[in-house]
């Protein structure tokens, strides 16, 4: 078994009065795959949103490698989402898209490319990366993008 990773401690949460998280207590270890599964309106979302730092907890503590991080904005936490529904940023093209947390992470240029062309590559979109995130699709209209040479 890994090291506890993430750690929830007596968390609640309340939206506006309305109790959506009752003193949850749970671990997450190091190179654990864990699924939450349960009916609509148990609180999954907002136990995911909680640890990626979104919403603050109305009492408990998260930890991550055994320090609060209650003051850690959700950009400066090692916890990616990947949303259910569309959270592109639509004024990005495809590659400026992959890149952003990169960008965010200052990480070299060169090597944002490198990473950003292994991940087209993985998904079979490479060369897509100067379309726009609509003009995937064989059935959008509009493309080629301008961008696409
Ligand atoms: N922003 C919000 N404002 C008020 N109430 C909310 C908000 N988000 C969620 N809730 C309520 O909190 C409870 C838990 O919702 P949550 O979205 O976490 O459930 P879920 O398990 O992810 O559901 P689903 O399976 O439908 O995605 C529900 O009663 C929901 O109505
Ligand atoms: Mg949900």
């Amino acid at each position: 078994m890994g090291k506890r990773l993430i750690e929830l401690r007596d968390v609640s949460k309340e939206y506006d009065g309305d109790l959506a998280l009752d003193h949850v207590n749970l671990y997450i270890n190091d190179g654990e795959f864990l699924t939450l599964l349960g009916p609509s309106g148990c609180g999954k979302t907002t136990m995911l949103r909680l640890i990626a730092g979104f919403i603050m907890p109305t009492t408990g503590q998260i930890l991550m490698n055994g320090t609060d991080i209650a003051k850690v904005p959700p950009y400066k936490r090692e916890i990616n989402t990947v949303f259910q529904k569309y959270a592109l940023f639509p004024h990005l093209n495809v590659f400026d898209n992959i890149a952003f947390g990169l960008r965010i992470k200052k990480t070299p240029k060169d090597q944002i490319e490198q990473k950003v062309e292994a991940m087209l590559k993985l998904v079979n979109l490479e060369g897509y990366g100067k379309r726009w995130i609509d003009q995937l699709s064989v059935s959008s209209s509009g493309w080629p993008s301008p961008g696409l040479s």
